[in-house]
């Protein structure tokens, strides 16, 4: 069996969306999966400004939120974030933040890791944001498993550097069909390269 942690922040739901696709694709690979959103740290006022933003914190209120532990277990860590300002989330980076004592004891490391994300512009910053994402990967001393182009549906979605959508000018165009087939394909891949690790020892 092989334990998928999908580690995740989401203001208005895209990301949301997209851990969900995943969380679906990773359980059709026999992965055992948790989904975990990182803890809200905005203030309220921040929060109700943006009517989207609070319909989805409560709507998320009672869903279990990320922890070490849940680090720990995995075998396959699945980090998403939107982008903000080109870069992560405050929000998933204070989550990263709070890893020291695990990465002390050398307990990040040797897992498959890969990153997903949400824009409202196609070139707003998802590599930046995926880039950034990934720091702490190198410092984990994970092994980092990008999608690359390593399936024509990669030319569809168009970025090798992990999976991503443009949410558009009101932040509501649909998750396409491009990317649908890019979570699929992101979740099959790492859970794969993470097996071949296992048996390979
Ligand atoms: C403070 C802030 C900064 C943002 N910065 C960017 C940006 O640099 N580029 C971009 O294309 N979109 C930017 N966005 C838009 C979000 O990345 C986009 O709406 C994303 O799809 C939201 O994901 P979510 O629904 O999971 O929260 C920003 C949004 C906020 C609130």
């Amino acid at each position: 069996m092989t334990n998928v942690a999908i580690i995740y922040y989401s203001s208005t739901g895209n990301l949301h969306e997209m851990a969900l696709r995943l969380e679906k694709a990773a359980g059709s690979e026999g992965a055992d999966v948790r989904r975990r959103h990182v803890a809200e740290i905005a203030p309220d006022a921040a929060i109700d400004s943006n009517p989207r933003w609070r319909e989805h914190v409560d709507a998320i209120a009672e869903e279990p939120r990320a922890t070490g532990d849940d680090m720990e277990w995995a075998d396959v860590v699945l980090l998403g974030s939107p982008t903000r300002f080109g870069n992560v989330t405050s929000q998933l980076q204070q989550f990263l933040d709070t890893l020291g004592p695990l990465w002390a004891q050398g307990t990040l490391a040797d897992k498959v890791y890969a990153g997903f994300t949400s824009s409202q512009t196609a070139h707003g910053g998802q590599e930046s944001t995926l880039l950034a994402m990934y720091h702490g990967v190198a410092h984990f001393g994970g092994i980092l498993v990008t999608p690359g182009y390593t399936d024509p549906l990669k030319f569809v979605d168009g970025n090798p550097y992990g999976v991503s959508h443009v949410s558009g000018a009101d932040n509501d165009d649909p998750i396409g069909d491009g990317v649908l087939d890019a979570l699929d394909h992101l979740a099959a891949r790492t859970i794969r390269i993470s097996r071949r690790l296992t048996v390979e020892g």
